[in-house]
């Protein structure tokens, strides 16, 4: 059991709103002049990941009350409790294990008095044996050739990580082997993906924790159905569809022989199952040994989670970072800025990870809360958003936090491509702090040719206010060990923050009036007649839609 503790309630957020409001109005440059060690002592080193908060109007005193609050609301018992295998997904009664995933010391880990362990190492073994027959040409389809197109049709945590995962780590690609992903149930994602697909080649891995969400089962018929039209024999179905799934009876019940089932267990949640035999399209596409090394990387970042005290501890001081932010500005949104092109979907995966998690109103009592949880996440790689949203992240009326991450070494060294990079991302974070005030506007017009009176009267849209929030996070090259310390490091924060909140952040009721509400008007569509059960303006649209795409 997790504790209960309103946040609100707490001595040190007490604390923080008189140190909010000392401080909020303070340049954070200034915080640079009367400590020359700021930069050392507002960041973290772990492994060749620098993690630097200091851009943050965060001082020491802030920072221990920050600490504080954590103590106050079970950070410690919160971080042991998933570590041992604790039901804290209490809601559906879960533990959370996506740890043991990549515990690679293999020390066992109990659930109901049995280790987990043992089981996980039989699948990861099964799907190294799986993988190197794909890889190496022994699997072979229906006509006798070799499998070249894999497809991996899932949705949420059965899709956006293993698309975030195999782009980031594309130079690790095995060149004969080609990923897709299909996830949405828009007919358009399945076939213009099959369009590129030569049926005796391909290998279609069916992806979902449940077996059951209306999108995945809907395009792995679609797919079942184009491959019987091209090769004829049902029996020829094993030999190009698997399964990865915690449901069994499912799986058998749409045709897969379930010794071509990947098993993973309700322990992992499907935002977190990338470790899990939901890696298994990872594998495909960068092998198995490097594959090894992503959970290598996450294990590396789990014992430092576990144990390093809570100021030298990245997912605890990104997540304290945060709630400093979201509950004392009121910051609403938080951008994910990698200067990294191979990252370029993990925004999108954090999204899931962080608001699927943490969007929630409801605390660990069952009463609504009275301040913020998870704010918005978005990004997009640097410096295309430069040239699309930063001009609101410079001068707009709301504060954003920012996360920029940058590799020092980039895989495609070409010409000054890399310094250019680099250079705007140390220029952006500089240019958010310290701002342009009106003098120096008025001076640079002044020197670049117009008048005093031009000049005063255009400055003013050239004035940046600056102190606008930025951690930045560096690291040597995006390898498979740090990207699976990146992750995990993000993972930790939104259950720092979860913790913090005094919600439940592995479970995702939230998404289920939707999928029952869509249940329901399903069958509404197939009939001709008239739908007047709903309220007026969803009626009008169903029957309108019903006009427009004719019977
Ligand atoms: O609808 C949300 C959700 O349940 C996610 O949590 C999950 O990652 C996704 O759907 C897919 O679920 P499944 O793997 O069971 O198909």
């Amino acid at each position: 059991m997790l504790g209960n503790v309103d946040p609100m309630k707490t001595r040190s957020w007490k604390e923080l709103q008189k140190l909010y409001l000392q401080v909020k109005d303070i340049p954070v440059t200034s915080f640079f002049t009367g400590d020359k060690e700021r930069a050392e002592r507002f960041s973290i080193q772990f492994k060749d990941i620098l993690f630097d908060f200091s851009k943050n109007r965060i001082n020491p005193e802030i920072l221990a009350s920050l600490l504080s609050l954590a103590e106050e609301c079970g950070l410690k018992p919160g971080i042991e409790a998933m570590f041992s295998g604790v039901r804290i997904n209490e809601t559906e009664n879960r533990s959370v294990l996506h740890i043991a995933l990549r515990n690679r010391d293999n020390l066992p880990i109990m659930v109901d008095g049995k280790d987990v362990m043992p089981e996980v190492t039989r699948v990861l073994k099964k799907m190294e044996g799986f993988s190197n027959q794909v890889i190496h040409g022994n699997w072979r389809g229906y006509t006798g050739k070799p499998i070249e197109s894999v497809i991996n049709i899932g949705i949420g945590g059965s899709d956006l990580g293993p698309v975030m995962v195999t782009e980031a780590l594309k130079p690790y690609k095995i060149p004969h082997i080609t990923s897709y992903f299909v996830s949405n149930v828009d007919g358009t994602h399945i076939t213009e993906t099959l369009n590129h697909i030569n049926p005796e080649t391909a290998l279609f891995l069916i992806a979902s924790k449940t077996f059951t969400t209306q999108e995945t089962m809907t395009n792995a018929n679609t797919a079942r159905e184009w491959f019987l039209s091209k090769a004829g024999n049902p029996e020829f179905v094993k030999k190009h569809f698997v399964a990865i799934s915690t449901n069994k009876k499912e799986v058998a019940s749409f045709g897969i022989d379930t010794e071509n089932m990947f098993e993973f267990w309700d322990w992992v949640g499907g935002r977190y199952s990338l470790w899990s035999a939901i890696g298994l399209p990872i594998i495909l596409s960068i092998g198995y040994n490097n594959f090894i090394r992503l959970l290598q990387g996450a294990f590396e970042m789990d014992k430092h989670f576990r144990s390093a005290a809570p100021e030298k501890n990245i997912p605890v001081i990104m997540g304290l970072v945060g709630i400093w932010h979201v509950n004392f500005f009121g910051a609403t949104t938080e951008a994910i800025l990698p200067y990294d092109q191979y990252l370029h979907r993990f925004p999108a995966y954090l999204q899931q990870g962080c608001m699927e998690s943490n969007g929630k109103y409801v605390d660990r009592s069952g009463k609504k809360v009275n301040y913020a949880t998870c704010p918005v996440i978005w990004g997009e790689p640097g410096t295309n958003g430069q040239h699309s949203f930063y001009q609101l992240i410079h001068q707009g009326t709301q504060v954003i936090p920012c996360d920029f991450i940058a590799a020092a070494k980039n895989h495609n060294p070409v010409g000054d491509h890399h310094d250019k990079l680099m250079s705007n991302f140390f220029a952006q974070t500089e240019a958010l702090m310290k701002g342009k005030d009106l003098e120096t506007a008025i001076d640079e017009l002044v020197k670049s040719g117009r008048t005093l009176d031009e000049a005063r009267r255009i400055a003013p849209f050239r004035v940046f206010e600056g102190n606008r929030p930025t951690n930045s996070i560096l690291y040597e090259k995006l390898t498979p060990e740090t990207l699976g310390c990146l992750i995990a490091m993000y993972e930790h924060k939104i259950y720092v923050q979860g913790l913090i909140w005094n919600i439940y952040s592995f479970d995702q009721w939230g998404v289920e009036l939707g999928k029952q509400l869509a249940n329901k008007i399903l069958p509404e569509l197939i009939t001709s007649s008239e739908v007047t059960n709903h309220d007026a303006s969803t009626n009008r649209l169903i029957n309108y839609y019903k006009r427009l795409r004719g019977q």
